[in-house]
């Protein structure tokens, strides 16, 4: 018999948000461990045991964040089958906006014609798409919108320093969307759990770009306007982050993790989810897994793994699905949704 979720006021007070359409898009271009190997000193075994990546996919020139989220928002709504008119907010969840301002979810706006919506982004990196969940899951039950378009969106190719192989191998492009909206019934997002920890600024960052390091020819030079890494204190504090949310989240919807019928994860690292499904006690057959084909698209990556599961029916109706998620910041969240 199927788990009902606890009483708590989170679960069954508020209004129902369901999520009526995913949508995703990934670029063309495939850059490979074996077409790295000629870049930097490395290879495909070293990157494939220590991460589980073994291909990526790399944006065009021309081909901007807000070019990828309207990619992906194009399908989500094609699935929900709205109209753009009805989205009343645009969240762009994303650490590579296409300028600094306006939000690249004005230009999505504009992009699909959604003339009706309030346009913002969100600024929590990797851990972005649940942040937005959160957010849009705020808004609905507040009764202030019906229909949220979140979109995690990442370009994180054009930050990476291509010289540095600590960290260049590890990062794509992509994009993933979701359309919330308020339906009755039991279906829809149980429980969120989201967090952060400044005090770990400094282990994953891009110091340039901001007003702190404006784009000057010296910090250029320095390498300031690229992804800077300390991978195995990330590394570490992932496990641990990740962990926590998902027990909260879990514990938010009163539901066990032996209810879940899917894990959806950040997609950084494969030894980074083995070891999350070693402490939750369950086999890692459980987890979506395609970061050996998109390697870490930080925002989108939970974003596209969850449409992956959508459209090829890993996930069903009625299904408990637990998201989890990490980024710089510290940055993490947990949610719980029946499907
Ligand atoms: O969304 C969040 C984004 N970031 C992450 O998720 C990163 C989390 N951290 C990780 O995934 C792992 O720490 C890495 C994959 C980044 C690194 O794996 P590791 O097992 O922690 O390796 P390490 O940093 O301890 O490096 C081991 C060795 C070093 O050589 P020495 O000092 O032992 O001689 C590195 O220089 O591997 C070397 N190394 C490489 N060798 C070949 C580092 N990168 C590479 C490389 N190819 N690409």
């Amino acid at each position: 018999m199927k788990r009902q979720p606890s009483s708590s006021p989170r679960s069954t007070k508020r209004r129902t948000v369901s999520i009526i359409g995913t949508g995703s898009y990934v670029p063309e271009k495939i850059l490979t461990n074996e077409d790295l190997s000629h870049m930097v000193d490395t290879s495909d075994e070293w990157i494939t045991t220590r991460t589980g990546i073994k291909q990526r996919r790399i944006a065009a020139k021309d081909e901007n964040t807000s070019d990828m989220a309207t990619r992906a928002a194009l399908n989500a709504i094609e699935q929900a089958k709205i109209s753009p008119k009805e989205i009343n907010l645009i969240l762009v969840a994303t650490a590579t906006p296409d300028m600094l301002f306006p939000a690249t979810a004005c230009f999505v706006q504009k992009k699909i014609g959604a003339t009706n919506a309030a346009c913002l982004d969100v600024s929590a990196a990797c851990a972005g798409f649940l942040f937005a969940v959160e957010i849009a899951q705020q808004f609905i039950t507040s009764h202030t919108y019906d229909t949220v378009l979140v979109i995690g969106a990442d370009k994180l190719t054009s930050i990476t320093n291509w010289t540095d192989r600590n960290t260049c191998v590890l990062f794509g492009d992509g994009a993933g969307a979701a359309i919330l909206k308020h339906r009755g019934g039991s279906h829809g997002v149980i429980s969120t759990h989201i967090g952060s920890d400044g005090r770990y600024s400094d282990i994953l960052f891009m110091p340039g770009g901001g007003s702190r390091c404006p784009i000057t020819r010296d910090n250029v030079d320095l390498n300031l306007q690229t992804i800077h890494m300390n991978g195995k204190e990330v590394y570490k504090q992932a496990v641990t982050a990740m962990l926590s949310a998902a027990k909260k989240a879990l514990e938010q919807a009163g539901l066990s993790i032996h209810d879940i019928a899917c894990v959806i994860p950040h997609q950084a690292n494969l030894r980074i989810i083995e070891a999350i499904a070693d402490r939750l006690g369950i086999p890692l057959e459980k987890f979506y897994v395609n970061l050996d084909r998109y390697g870490n698209t930080s925002a989108a990556a939970v974003a596209i793994a969850l449409d992956e599961a959508n459209r090829s029916g890993r996930i069903k109706a009625g299904d408990y699905i637990l998201m989890v998620v990490f980024g710089g910041g510290l940055t993490w969240a947990g949610t719980v949704i029946e499907w």
